[in-house]
């Protein structure tokens, strides 16, 4: 061989290995990338699941329902989670569900959110029959707070204002303050931009939960449904957490899984459910005095 031979296959050579090992520093990427592109296939292909396919828009909703013999039990299943359910309620009125475990209560919650259809009756919002309402429209003036709020791992004011981009910050300041959170932000070092951690992580229960009654009262629904956590919280904040879920309910409709004895106390009614059917209802006055259901659920 010549030298000129020799220098010209060490340079392809080098650059050969280059190129190799190029690829293999990319190799990474492009399985994250294909692992990626498979999840969002399949999102994208995965069946429909909403149930209802209404198309009508109404530009707002009072907030009255109506209830009519309202049957559903889950997939898979014969037995009646609820049975010849009948309820109406006004706008504005504040309904407590109380009732043993598995009695129906989060099954009624999801049916007015709109998660699940009843097999028989019919739910009417505004007089107007569910089946035939735009789910999207609907949902836009609910506002849901449930026992494990999702937060996610942004600044609290992202976890505030997340899918509202054009809020004002005089808005947002209020519904802070009326969510009782004014203490929780002045207290950190970087206020409403602090990041809250991976699911909320650094935050106690209760301030993760006025977090959630913030970012509803920002979107001012006109109702409200609210699961309340069993978990015990301190008295000092059950107080906080009490206080701003009144500031939520006002002049607004609500559905609410009570637990707690100051909220089913201001209930406007209190539907007492066991086994899917309503036993008793009334207000937390009328179920004592009837020494009835509610008397002995209230007891245990
Ligand atoms: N996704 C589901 N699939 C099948 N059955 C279910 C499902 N969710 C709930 N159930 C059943 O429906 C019944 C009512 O459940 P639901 O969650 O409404 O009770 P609950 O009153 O909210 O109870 P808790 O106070 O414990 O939260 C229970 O018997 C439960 O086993
Ligand atoms: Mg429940």
């Amino acid at each position: 061989m010549e030298i000129g031979d020799i220098v010209m296959y060490q340079s392809f050579f080098a650059m050969m290995i280059g190129s190799v090992t190029s690829i293999l520093n990319v190799y990474p990427n492009l399985v994250k990338g294909f692992e990626s592109l498979h999840s969002v296939t399949e999102v994208l292909l995965s069946d429909e699941t909403e149930e209802y396919k209404g198309k009508v828009k109404p530009e707002k909703f009072s907030g009255s329902y109506q209830f009519k013999g309202v049957s559903f039990s889950y997939k898979d299943s014969d037995r009646h989670v609820l049975d010849d359910f009948s309820l109406d309620v006004k706008p504005g009125e504040t309904i407590a569900f109380v009732g043993e475990s598995g009695s129906g209560k989060s099954t009624i919650l999801n049916l007015i959110i709109g998660f699940y259809k009843p097999q028989s009756g019919s739910i009417l919002i505004d007089g107007m029959p569910m089946s035939e309402l735009s789910m999207s429209r609907y949902r836009q003036s609910l506002a849901i707070v449930l026992q494990n709020n999702i937060l996610f791992s942004g600044s609290i004011r992202e976890n505030i204002t997340y899918g509202l981009p054009h809020i004002s910050e005089e808005k947002l300041q209020r519904a802070v303050w009326m969510a009782n959170l004014q203490d929780v932000i002045d207290s950190l070092p970087e206020g409403l931009d602090t990041k809250v951690g991976e699911h909320g992580g650094r935050l106690s229960g209760g301030q993760r939960q006025r977090i959630a009654i913030a970012r509803a009262l920002v979107r001012d629904p006109k109702i409200i449904i609210l699961d309340e956590a069993t978990s015990a919280l301190d008295n000092a904040s059950e107080r906080h957490v009490q206080n701003a879920m009144e500031q939520l309910m006002q002049g607004r409709t609500t559905f609410i899984v009570a637990h707690r004895l100051s909220t089913v106390k201001n209930a406007d009614r209190i539907i007492v459910l066991k086994k899917g059917k309503i036993v008793e209802s009334g207000t937390y006055e009328q179920l004592l005095d009837m020494k009835g259901e509610f008397y002995k659920l209230k007891n245990m």
